[in-house]
């Protein structure tokens, strides 16, 4: 690990877990945790807890967990560095300087460098511009109407026509050539060596929520091809996970957000008053970007080409935001293409008008699809009727289908009774709701079917009981041992907290953050926060015995069929831990 356990462990504590989640989301106090809504997944009753004696949180309906760290790396997207930084800052501690000899650290810290190139690259992109040779550039961007000011904000720039300017620039820093090809802002070539990647483009970096540059779009100042071209996938830059602009759209309070596709309308959008806009960059949206726009807003006003692709994309985009728990309206711009020509032609106020008549997401699907129907004629119109109640059937809950089929029923002319009857019938016979699996946020995602999934409850169960009631340690140490945990990650926390036991106290979260990434620090958080009810607590002691024998048998297990036969003394061993086995089958383990 890149920091020692004893520093993190120094910020990890001095951060009260129950402050720093509530200054991201409502806890309310019940019994001994607190309890809110999920960040990480859409939900409408709080199944989202706090632990403030482990320090920890844990999410019993989409699994999200950990500590303090865990926290900020899922939420603000940090690296754990970042995290780890943001917290001692906080604390008032100074964390050591880096110590550049860990190979280990490579990884962490390339996100970093990665980072670090971009932003030099941004400035130099913009001093280009700013520069004599950015005349072109410069000549471009006021063409499409764009003030400086708006220049600035966006920290817009030029990449001129020699190709190995930001390279040589760069290089002058001391990065290594390997680092910089991590970047994506340069090529490689047998002959030439390095160049550069973007060349005679103006130049658009794309910020993180945090203002940090995690990438480059950079766009020819003509027609030739192709129009833009984008930095690619890195440590730094996922591009589902980002939505450009959000870095000065979150700052608005209004809970509204302008979702649009491209670079020039969300700029364009700014410029002239719209400061909540941002743009997916010209992908599909994903169930990522809609959980980014759930954290800052709750309406999305949709701004799409007005063209088939642009339809499609609405249609996608209103069940994927609806999911994520967003209210969706579409804005027609027609006759205009994006909002950037929309702004250019009509300007700000008609704009508003536009956004002022914006029609819900759901009656624009519905309208669209009545677009391919003659209404005139009654079997087309029947058949449409048909194809809207089984859009009507997708929306689960009930009050809001209710609404909708009165709105259907009113637009087209039939009775409320009749179209409910005809969406009931529909609901018999198409399947469930699609909604698609890869869109599912990670958090989400169905557990892997395990063989072994019952004797890992028995072991949470048990790492649970124990942080929870550490007075039962020394009579359940007598029985299971580290090694009778599962390999890996459940021998590897449950070794961790009976040395913390031996030495006195339990503490979980300190646990959690000697894994490395978020998934095993979320993996790690659940093995001390399963859920006992109360039953189960009242019944402990036969509870818990169930869960030593079943991991003691399946240790057992484990060791008999990886046995060498011809061991005598492992041999001898097995025997006697059956034997033992035997006798804790007979005994209440928690009397003495
Ligand atoms: N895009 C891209 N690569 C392309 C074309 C488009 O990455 N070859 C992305 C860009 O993020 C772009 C968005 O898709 O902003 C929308 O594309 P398009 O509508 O073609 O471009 P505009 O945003 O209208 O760009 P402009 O106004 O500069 O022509
Ligand atoms: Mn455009």
């Amino acid at each position: 690990m890149y920091y020692s356990e004893d520093i993190v462990e120094e910020v990890r504590s001095s951060t009260n877990i129950v402050d720093l989640i509530s200054s991201y989301v409502k806890l309310t106090k019940k019994g001994s945790s607190y309890f809110g809504l999920c960040p990480f997944h859409n939900e409408k009753t709080g199944s989202f807890s706090v632990s403030e004696t482990k320090q920890m949180y844990y999410c019993f309906g989409c699994g999200a967990g950990g500590n303090a760290i865990t926290f900020l790396m899922e939420y603000e997207n940090f690296s754990f560095p970042e995290a780890l930084k943001y917290l001692a800052d906080k604390a008032g501690i100074k964390l050591p300087e880096k110590d550049i000899s860990k190979e280990a650290r490579k990884e962490a810290d390339l996100k970093q460098t990665i980072l670090e190139v971009n932003k030099e690259a941004a400035r130099y992109y913009y001093a280009m511009l700013k520069s004599e040779k950015g005349a072109a550039g410069r000549r471009y961007l006021s063409g499409r109407g764009l003030s400086e000011e708006t220049i600035k904000q966006f920290g817009l720039g030029f990449a001129d026509k020699y190709s190995s300017g930001l390279y040589r620039y760069i290089k002058n820093k001391g990065y290594s050539d390997e680092v910089l090809m991590e970047t994506g802002l340069f090529r490689f070539d047998e002959k030439y060596g390095m160049s550069d990647k973007f060349w005679n483009r103006v130049m658009f970096p794309i910020m993180d929520v945090n203002s940090k540059v995690v990438a480059f779009g950079g766009r020819v100042m003509g027609d030739a091809k192709p129009k833009y071209l984008n930095s690619p996938e890195t440590k730094a830059f996922s591009k589902s996970n980002h939505l450009y602009g959000l870095h000065i759209a979150r700052r608005n309070k209004t809970r509204k957000l302008i979702l649009c596709e491209g670079y020039m309308d969300v700029i364009a959008l700014h410029q002239a008053g719209f400061p909540i806009a941002v743009a997916s960059l010209g992908t599909a949206l994903t169930r990522g970007q809609a959980q980014l726009l759930k954290r800052y807003g709750d309406t999305v006003y949709l701004v799409y080409d007005s063209d088939a692709a642009g339809v499609k994309a609405i249609v996608r985009g209103w069940y994927i935001l609806k999911s994520a728990g967003l209210e969706s309206l579409v804005v027609d711009l027609k006759p205009f293409k994006d909002p950037d020509e929309f702004i250019r032609n009509r300007g700000a106020k008609a704009f508003q008008e536009r956004l002022d008549k914006a029609s819900s997401g759901f009656m624009f699907i519905i309208r669209n699809i009545q677009g391919s129907y003659d209404l005139r004629r009654p079997e087309e119109k029947t058949r449409f009727l048909h194809e809207a109640a089984r859009e009507l059937v997708k929306i689960e809950e009930e009050i809001e289908r209710t609404t909708y089929i009165q709105a259907v029923a009113e637009e087209y002319g039939v009775s409320f009774e009749s179209l409910r009857k005809l969406v009931a019938s529909e609901a018999m016979r198409v399947p469930a709701p699609v909604r698609a699996e890869e869109e599912q946020a990670p958090a989400l995602r169905k557990k892997k079917p395990e063989k072994d999934s019952s004797i890992k409850e028995a072991q949470r169960l048990l790492l649970t009981m124990l942080t929870d009631n550490p007075g039962i340690y020394p009579k359940i140490s007598k029985y299971v041992y580290p090694e009778d945990f599962s390999e890996g990650l459940y021998r590897e926390a449950a070794t961790k907290l009976y040395s913390q036991l031996d030495s006195g106290k339990a503490n979980p979260a300190a646990i959690v953050s000697c894994f490395g990434n978020e998934k095993e620090q979320q993996e790690a958080a659940a093995l001390f926060q399963m859920k006992i009810t109360e039953a189960d607590q009242k019944e402990r002691s036969r509870v818990l015995k169930e869960a030593v024998l079943r991991i003691k048998r399946y240790s057992l297990k484990i060791a008999g069929d990886n046995m060498n036969p011809a061991d005598l003394e492992e041999m001898q061993r097995l025997i006697k831990g059956r034997k033992a086995l035997e006798q804790l089958e007979k005994i209440d383990i928690l009397a003495n």
